[in-house]
């Protein structure tokens, strides 16, 4: 992959390269049980920005390695994202109808199937990061840290975590610490992990230099999610791919709903700065991860 791409071309040729290594590693549609693969199949391709996959691309670029080592790093991260977001869409949970543009996974297969295919996604994640060939070169200390560290942002300390707090909190009213610790956990954590695990795939990284990329990271899952409760409140149907004002509608409680859509709007601003600060020693070597700190905050999806 070129140094020299702009944000934009790096993103269309991430989004291709991913697109096709989920493929290869997704059964095929015609294995047994052919539903459930099929249903694995239509949640996860063929949408969707990709977000995390390009943030382990870039920070993998701004660690001079080959994109070869990232690409079971990005499936893995997601897949866990895919099965959150099936999970996240269920009836018994944020009850929606449209994600990425079209029917969710059980509105277009059925409740059960839509269960299983993230339970199935979610295992794929760690089959690849524990047998994934192309990470034969990396030392099986690193890739055992890897399985943890997605094991512990998909978990409930993580994500998980998060989507529990989420739906204890409906109707009710967290204070800024309360949702920060909500959004941390349910968003940030595995965005934080898809630049863990780029930082894994490069052996004898020194501990601050992984420091640094961490902060950056913590501060960008978190305005990830103000920006998408932003867009909840404020964009409409048809660009986000999924049905706009649902937080609202559910109860939930957001960045807009505690500080006002303009009150968001600038912590979101703060992190991204917050986030820039720490790329700083990286120099030039991080222009893509700083670019997409930029793109977070002002995404219109
Ligand atoms: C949506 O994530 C769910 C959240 C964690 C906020 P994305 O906005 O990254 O969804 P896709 O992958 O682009 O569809
Ligand atoms: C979802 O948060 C976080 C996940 C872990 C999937 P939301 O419920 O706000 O995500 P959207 O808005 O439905 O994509
Ligand atoms: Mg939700
Ligand atoms: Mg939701
Ligand atoms: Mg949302």
């Amino acid at each position: 992959m070129s140094p020299n791409l702009s944000l934009q071309e790096f993103m269309s040729v991430c989004q291709q390269r991913v697109e096709a290594a989920l493929d290869a590693r997704l059964p095929p549609a015609t294995k047994v049980p052919e539903r459930l693969h099929q249903a694995m199949r239509y949640s996860t391709l063929g949408g969707g920005k990709r977000l995390r996959p390009l943030l382990t691309y870039a920070a993998g670029q701004t660690l001079d390695l080959v994109p070869e080592l990232l690409d079971a790093p990005a499936c893995a991260v997601e897949c866990i994202h895919v099965y959150s977001l099936i999970h996240d869409d269920l009836p018994a949970m944020d009850d929606d109808d449209l994600r990425r543009g079209k029917p969710t996974c059980h509105k277009a297969y059925d409740e059960a199937t839509a269960i299983l295919a993230g339970d199935g996604l979610q295992a794929l994640a760690f089959g690849i990061l524990a047998e994934d060939t192309s990470l034969a070169p990396i030392p099986a200390e690193n890739r055992l840290a890897m399985i943890q560290t997605l094991a512990t942002a998909s978990g409930s300390l993580g994500m998980v975590g998060g989507q529990a707090i989420d739906l204890d909190a409906v109707g009710r009213t967290l204070d800024l610490p309360g949702l920060e610790a909500m959004h941390i956990r349910k968003t940030g954590a595995l965005i934080r992990a898809s630049i863990r695990l780029a930082a894994l795939a490069k052996t004898g990284l020194p501990s601050d230099t992984a420091d640094k990329l961490d902060h950056y990271a913590k501060c960008i899952g978190l305005a990830f999610q103000i920006q998408d409760d932003i867009l909840d409140e404020e964009s409409d149907t048809q660009t986000l791919g999924k049905t706009q004002g649902k937080d609202r509608q559910n109860n939930k409680p957001n960045y807009p709903a505690l500080l006002g859509l303009s009150g968001a709007r600038q912590k979101a601003h703060e992190l991204c700065e917050e986030a820039l600060e720490s790329l700083v020693p990286f120099g030039d070597g991080s222009r893509l991860l700083q670019e997409l700190a930029r793109f977070i905050v002002r995404r219109r999806n």
